[in-house]
């Protein structure tokens, strides 16, 4: 299934993407809303498969912002649902293919069923060896730095830290993944140039692609799109061109 013309080298390491554009596939298909999550739930399962396959260290998939609470009762409850069977269908698959399963996100508000799932994935997988799989739920950027910078003011309280050795890296210890590679690549399927309230603090050097192909349209060739596209950008972290030749 890869495309051989693809390079092995130069592949990003951490991948972030933002599924969007369910409902307005389904919507132009005739199809419920929920079809088009259902449908974007199976693109999600062969990502996560694909990105294990070509050796890729880290995907992180905004599944549910803290923002969707927003919409119609009957829209969330469905999701919170499907993040549950999908779960139960493909945990012991994730766990042959060696994923690590991850969960980042305010958990406290999601329903307790969903909670347990979530924590006995995580303890399940936590030693294997494979692709980190990160999955943003009731995930908010903004949320993500006012919980590191309270967990910052607690430390200085306690008096464990001082406020003068509070510095970028010291900051990005409290934030969440700060144990992975920061992303490399940004996908947002979908066709809007935005993030969402996404990964905030992590995002500052990643190389952002945005498609109109809406995210259950969203096949491998397209994933390997995105990719080759990363492959051929270059990135200069500030530096100019010449910096980087030598
Ligand atoms: C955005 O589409 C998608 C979501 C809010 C939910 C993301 C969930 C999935 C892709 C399915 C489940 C995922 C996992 C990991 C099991 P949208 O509804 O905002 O689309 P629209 O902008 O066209 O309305």
């Amino acid at each position: 299934r890869y495309n051989p013309s693809m390079q092995a080298t130069h592949l990003p390491r951490h991948v972030a993407i933002v599924m969007d554009g369910n409902g307005r596939w389904a919507e132009q298909k005739n199809l419920s809303r929920s079809q088009g999550h259902e449908q974007g739930a199976q693109m999600a399962v062969e990502s996560v498969r694909y990105c294990g396959e070509v050796g890729i260290d880290v995907l992180t998939l905004f599944a549910f912002s803290s923002e969707n609470w927003q919409r119609p009762l009957q829209e969330v409850n469905f999701l919170m649902g499907l993040f549950i069977t999908t779960l139960e269908a493909q945990l012991p698959e994730l766990n042959r293919q060696q994923v690590q399963f991850r969960v980042i996100g305010d958990l406290s508000q999601l329903n307790q069923e969903l909670q347990d799932r979530f924590k006995a994935a995580q303890n399940l997988t936590q030693n294997n060896t494979g692709l980190c799989l990160n999955i943003a739920a009731n995930y908010g950027g903004r949320w993500d730095i006012v919980n590191a910078a309270k967990r910052l003011a607690s430390a200085v309280s306690e008096g464990k830290l001082n406020p003068k050795d509070i510095d970028e890296a010291c900051f990005h210890q409290y934030t969440c993944l700060s144990d992975l590679p920061e992303p490399d690549l940004f996908i947002r399927t979908g066709g809007e140039f935005r993030i969402s309230n996404f990964l905030l603090w992590q995002l500052a050097y990643t190389e952002m692609y945005v498609t109109d192909v809406p995210w259950p349209e969203f096949t491998i060739k397209e994933l390997q799109g995105a990719m080759e596209a990363f492959q051929q950008r270059k990135r200069r972290f500030g530096q100019t061109d010449g910096q980087l030749e030598d």
